[in-house]
């Protein structure tokens, strides 16, 4: 790149050249190829960070369970015969089978198949078979099953950290808080669930290409023109509202919450299940969305009902969680499964109160447009591993340029890449620290 020095030297190394003066961002592709670079991330940043596990919602009666991986961790996520919420590795203490392999369920007790140890749904191990051959120092309270270091929750969105050192949950999510709220308020009692089934899928590429592709703005009306079309062809029009009396007065921005966190802000022009209705919903639902406008006002004030209805928001919460609060609320998470493949994995959240035609259009949405069979979703997929199969010339071709809308004063556009260099710069001081 001429003018940039792209040496790269060992004493510094990087994977971003950040020149705010000449307004150059470059980020060194070896970051999204690399096995070194995914050894470095498991152990300096989803070792490090706060993970979300799963929503509160998920676990409606004492007993009940899921089992997932989170961080390449097979935990179990369990609310315990008091009602308690937990997080256990899904590790026998005795030679460390997986005690559960079911995918969800109920169940008080979880027994280990290989032999037979049994823990209570607190963890607690409640039954060695043929405890009579150990010594009598053989303590069993020591040998629950083993949970994260911390495990917390904010407004029922649970999330464990391996670090016992690290800062409170609520310190470390800042002022993305803010953004979570803004999804929250939709409930009229406060209470948002995770609706039943879960779309999960693999795409060959890197997992922070996700990260990237989640907010990137720049790309819709490229890669989405089939889903645009079929919007401005169903009768909603894919203009921006001039009105000047808007919630937001542009289109859409972008901004750093801190942390690594950052989120797009936009001006809602293409409905919402939460009161804001556009012709693809039908003329039936009028009355229903204009009553459910009409409950966000009276509880929330005419302001703030407009912000929770009129704009949208794709929140990032560092590294790998992501809430698209837009034509359907969604919670994706994704993680490296190798440098160039990931696992998906979402669901839909809508609030606990909602008539069975809302929950329906909240799901069509669901499907329709952040599905892996949807309108946006295989189009992002394509050019995703797009992406990455271009990559495979990265050592010829090393540098991903990233500065678009790097001399804009102010605040940020959505459609720029601010808020990418946001992750990027976050991410690389992270790295940083694995490698010193
Ligand atoms: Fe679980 Fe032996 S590994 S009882
Ligand atoms: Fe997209």
């Amino acid at each position: 790149m001429p003018g940039v020095d792209t040496s790269n030297s060992e004493k510094a190394r990087s994977f971003v050249i950040d020149d705010k003066e000449k307004g150059i961002f470059l980020l060194d592709r070896e970051a999204l190829v690399s096995e070194e670079v995914l050894r470095a991330e498991v152990s300096n940043i989803f070792s490090k960070c706060w993970i979300y596990v799963g929503h509160g919602s998920e676990l409606k009666k004492n007993g009940d369970f899921q089992t997932r991986k989170v961080a390449g961790r097979p935990v179990i996520f369990v609310r315990d015969a008091k009602g308690e919420v937990r997080c256990f590795f899904n590790t026998c203490r005795h030679r460390g089978a997986m005690v559960c392999t079911e995918r969800q369920g109920n169940l008080r007790r979880f027994n280990c198949v290989y032999h037979g140890w049994i823990y209570n749904n607190d963890g607690k191990l409640a039954r060695v078979p043929g405890d009579e051959a150990y010594m009598d120092s053989f303590d069993t309270t020591g040998l629950g099953l083993k949970s994260p270091a911390r495990f917390e929750q904010y407004r029922d969105f649970w999330f464990m950290c391996l670090d016992a050192d690290v800062e409170s949950l609520a310190d470390y999510l800042g002022k993305a808080t803010d953004y979570i709220d803004l999804v929250i308020d939709q409930s009229p009692s406060g209470k948002m669930e995770v609706l039943h089934g879960t779309q999960e899928y693999d795409v060959q590429a890197n997992w922070k290409l996700m990260v990237e592709n989640s907010v990137d703005d720049y790309h819709l009306p490229t890669t989405h023109s089939t889903w645009l079309n079929f919007m401005a062809n169903s009768g909603v029009v894919v203009e921006p509202p001039k009105d000047k009396d808007l919630v937001l007065p542009t289109r859409g921005f972008a901004f750093d919450l801190g942390n690594g966190h950052f989120t797009t802000d936009n001006v809602n022009f293409r409905g919402r299940p939460v009161a804001a209705w556009i012709p693809l919903y039908g003329e039936n639902a009028k009355p229903e969305m204009t009553a459910i406008r009409e409950e966000l006002v009276t509880r929330l004030g005419a302001d703030r009902a407009r912000r929770v209805a009129d704009t949208n928001r794709n929140l990032v919460i560092f590294p790998n969680l992501v809430i698209n609060d837009g034509s359907s609320v969604t919670i994706r998470t994704f993680y490296p499964d190798g440098p160039a493949k990931m696992h998906v994995t979402a669901w839909a959240l809508g609030p606990v109160e909602e008539s069975e035609e809302a929950r329906a259009r909240r799901l069509d949405a669901f499907l329709t447009f952040y599905g892996p069979g949807g309108f946006a979703t295989p189009d992002d997929v394509e050019a995703l591993e797009l992406v990455q199969q271009g990559l495979a010339n990265w050592s010829d071709d090393r540098w991903s340029e990233m500065s678009r809308g790097m001399g804009r004063e102010g605040e940020q556009l959505n459609s720029d890449e601010h808020h990418l260099r946001t992750f990027w710069r976050h991410w690389n001081k992270m790295i940083a620290g694995a490698q010193s």
